[in-house]
């Protein structure tokens, strides 16, 4: 059925893993997705982003993420990712979405507060629920410097004033991950001590990593063998999302390596065989390495296998 993030977020906490939030924005990505979890009999959030709703238009992922519940059974949360104002939410809560994201992050604290409660007010009344975040995450061209990296990063307390006055029923918090492939410049390093001192102080309470793709180097590198250029891409490792799982995070958001699955996937096919025009033929395989990736993080990294 298609379910709001409560009673999964619940039982990932009190289980110790995490459930995996993965960025869709068409049929063959759902698919592969999708039948990863229904192998691995796993809880599963399909989240569109702006863009994502903007290229595929509003109605066409709702009728997909419908079609897949309707085929396998499987439970599914379908969340819209970083909303950036009240409207998109409530566009998404109208169309049937049974999470929403309200990403005030760059905001004063003040703001990200009353924008936060007011899609919260809105979704509650509709049983939807929602995702808020505070600190704010490096950008992929950022360039933090150290003396200037604790102002970004999630502040402890201001996490436990932020969940109390707005309701919101799961929290994003910046320790030190990025969106896309480019995530660290020497080794990677996550501020795991303030993820446990936020924890401690939100006791029950369900966290979220964003830009928490693993950037497998075996993607990158077929990418880069069959013609891409995407040098010195790097993740967050494998290790380090599994300790982030065993804490309170509860959901651990991936897009960039179904990205990468996908595109190493294609690429292969083009080189092996210049013949080859049938999209059925490119993207079937695509779909069956989005698969086998989505698999491996269910079952190794995320926790979640069987945790339906
Ligand atoms: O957080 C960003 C996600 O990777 C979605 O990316 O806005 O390009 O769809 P997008
Ligand atoms: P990645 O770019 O690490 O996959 O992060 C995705 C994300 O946080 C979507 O909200
Ligand atoms: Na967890
Ligand atoms: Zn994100």
């Amino acid at each position: 059925a298609l379910v709001n993030s409560t009673e999964m977020f619940k039982k990932a906490y009190e289980g110790g893993y995490a459930v995996g939030a993965f960025n869709v924005n068409n049929m063959e990505i759902i698919q592969g997705i999708v039948s990863a979890a229904q192998e691995e009999n796993a809880p599963l959030i399909l989240q569109v982003s702006a863009g994502a709703r903007k290229y595929a238009s509003p109605i066409y992922l709702k009728k997909l993420v419908e079609a897949a519940i309707e085929e396998t059974g499987l439970d599914i949360v379908l969340h819209l990712d970083h909303g950036e104002d009240f409207e998109i939410c409530k566009a998404c809560i109208d169309d049937g979405f049974s999470s929403v994201m309200i990403d005030g992050s760059k905001y004063p604290l003040d703001e990200n507060i009353a924008l936060t409660k007011r899609v919260v007010e809105y979704a509650h009344d509709r049983g939807v629920t929602v995702e808020a975040e505070l600190g704010k995450l490096a950008g992929v061209e950022d360039d933090v410097k150290v003396s200037a990296k604790d102002a970004t990063y999630t502040d402890p307390d201001e996490a436990v004033e932020f969940v109390e006055r707005t309701g919101v029923d799961s929290l994003a918090i910046a320790i030190g991950t990025s969106h896309g492939a480019y995530k660290f410049k020497g080794d990677p390093k996550l501020d795991f001590a303030r993820l446990e001192t936020i924890s401690a102080k939100l006791p029950n309470y369900p966290l979220v990593l964003h830009g928490a793709s693993s950037v497998p180097q075996e993607f990158v590198e077929l990418c880069n063998k069959y013609g891409a250029q995407i040098p010195g891409a790097q993740g967050v490792p494998e290790e380090m999302l599994r300790q982030a799982a065993h804490s309170g995070v509860c959901k651990i958001n991936i897009d960039t390596d179904l990205r990468l699955a996908l595109t190493a996937s294609i690429r292969k096919t083009f080189t092996e065989n210049p013949g080859e025009f049938d999209p059925r033929k490119y993207l079937g395989p695509g779909r069956d390495a989005i698969k086998k990736m989505v698999q491996h993080k269910i079952k190794n990294v995320l926790g979640c296998s069987g945790k339906r």
